[in-house]
């Protein structure tokens, strides 16, 4: 499974890229405007940094306005995928969009009926939003199965993209699922490095090293 960080921080891209675990980033206007700086030059930066997919999204409503949008933002690099929003000129744009060639991202999917009308638009990949859907009581897992099944059924290339993930446990449950990515922000990536096991364990090898250099030196 591959791992997108879902941020569009650059201390946490370059603690990311210095790991060697990061295979893209997502990010979204709400990322965005958390970092407060100008988007498209925050964009580059990241571009600068990350060799895989980039996500950036569109903010029109309309599907030419999405498509004007789309153009110069995938100029910023060749690995930029277009963030669409799942609706009816979502879609339109989506198959515009792939037939000029420009990968799509199709966001706040909520349904696995959305999933399989955007990849028949020709989107890249899908964004089920996981968290947001167990946050009204759903089941957001439930929801990237059905889609992974739908996708083996009829072999679409459209790669799912676990998003809105909350905690470790939405990320290895994707993990079995199998969808193709995982997209985390950078406290869960942090998360899914740490066990209280293994800080005990570290903590009583280096105590049992001192012991045995202090024993040595009597
Ligand atoms: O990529 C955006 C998505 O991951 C949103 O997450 O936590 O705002 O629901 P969240």
């Amino acid at each position: 499974m591959k791992i997108f960080l879902d941020t569009a921080n650059i201390q946490e891209i370059k603690r990311a890229v210095e790991l060697g675990l990061i295979d893209g980033v997502t990010t979204n206007p709400s990322l965005l405007s958390k970092e407060g700086k100008e988007p498209v030059s925050q964009l580059r930066e990241i571009v600068r940094l990350v060799k895989g997919p980039i996500s950036a999204e569109v903010v029109s409503m309309d599907a030419d306005g999405m498509v004007k949008e789309a153009v110069p933002l995938a100029k910023l690099g060749k690995n930029i995928v277009i963030k669409v929003p799942m609706c009816e000129q979502g879609l339109i744009a989506v198959r515009r969009l792939a037939g000029r060639g420009i990968r799509t991202n199709v966001t706040l999917v909520f349904s696995s009926s959305q999933a399989l009308l955007a990849a028949k638009a020709g989107a890249s990949y899908v964004s089920p939003f996981v968290g947001r859907i167990d946050d009204i009581s759903g089941d957001g897992m439930e929801i990237v199965g059905e889609i992974a099944a739908i996708f083996n059924n009829y072999l679409f290339r459209t790669e799912i993209i676990v998003a809105s993930i909350r905690h470790p446990l939405h990320f290895v449950q994707s993990a079995v699922i199998g969808a193709h990515i995982a997209t985390v922000p950078f406290s869960v990536l942090e998360k899914l490095m740490k066990h209280p096991l293994t800080d005990r364990g570290i903590d009583a090898f280096s105590k049992d090293w001192e012991k045995l250099k202090r024993s040595l030196k009597k």
